[in-house]
């Protein structure tokens, strides 16, 4: 049995304020909750508050990126002993908006699991297609290239997949629970072309526009085990509906 994954993906939204004043009300709110992996990843700055009010709790901190270096002259960069230094345990890799807004290659990401892996880290490494490659009838060419360029020469172990299809980020368009079972299906395989029997135990979330309205029906699909979730996990109230979905 795969268990459960939720995490919350916050982006660029959150003081450190605000940071304490949503974990303050959500711990209490998921403390009882016992068969799944709780995860929130806050922006950099309030990394470091985060970790003061998650110690002993079921809740493990991520970050939204990494760098590959180790230390240096790369201006604005977090290095990943700086991160677990902070307090995390986690780390969202190759997010469609770094893919995107900041031009992250397969090559970069692949970089950045290696050097998260070295570091004792977990990733949370993200993929999925555009509409237009949807559309296009590339979807299937898109998801294979991104893992086997992104996880190409990295152990399974400590991998989390997140499938986040472009077009259902932040839109309020979710997949379908046939199309997100669709992707999932296809990724494990291909998880199983490098893994072999392991690609059973790899987790793989959806993310797009998840809220506790239709985590039910997704998290019934066969090969969803979790959910990346931005806009419904800034809310201590939504986000803890998310954790306790319909077992
Ligand atoms: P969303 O974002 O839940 O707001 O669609 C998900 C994500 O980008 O991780």
């Amino acid at each position: 049995m795969r268990r459960p994954f939720i995490s919350a993906n916050w982006k660029m939204n959150k003081t450190i304020g605000e940071t304490q004043a949503f974990l303050n009300e959500f711990l209490p709110l998921v403390r009882d909750v016992k068969d799944a992996d709780i995860v929130i990843a806050p922006p950099f700055t309030s990394l470091p508050a985060a970790a003061a009010l998650m110690k002993g709790s079921n809740v493990s901190l991520s970050s939204q990126d990494i760098f590959y270096e180790d230390k240096g002259a790369y201006t604005g960069e977090v290095a990943p002993g700086m991160l677990t230094d902070a307090g995390c345990t986690h780390v969202i890799i190759g997010h469609s908006e770094r893919r995107q807004y900041f031009k992250e290659t397969d090559e970069i990401i692949n970089k950045k699991v290696k050097a998260a892996l070295k570091h004792n880290l977990n990733v949370i490494f993200c993929i999925g297609e555009s509409l237009e490659e949807r559309e296009a009838g590339k979807m299937f060419d898109v998801l294979k290239r991104e893992v086997e360029e992104g996880l190409k020469d990295i152990p399974s172990d400590h991998i989390v997949v997140a499938y986040e299809p472009i077009w259902a980020i932040g839109t309020g368009k979710t997949a379908t629970t046939e199309q997100a079972q669709e992707a999932h299906k296809y990724i494990r395989e291909r998880l199983a072309a490098i893994y072999g029997g392991a690609a059973a135990n790899i987790r793989i979330l959806y993310g797009g526009s998840v809220t506790p309205e239709n985590i039910d029906a997704l998290m019934a699909c066969e090969d969803v085990d979790g959910a990346l979730v931005g806009g419904a996990s800034l809310k201590a109230d939504s986000f803890s509906k998310l954790v306790k979905f319909k077992r």
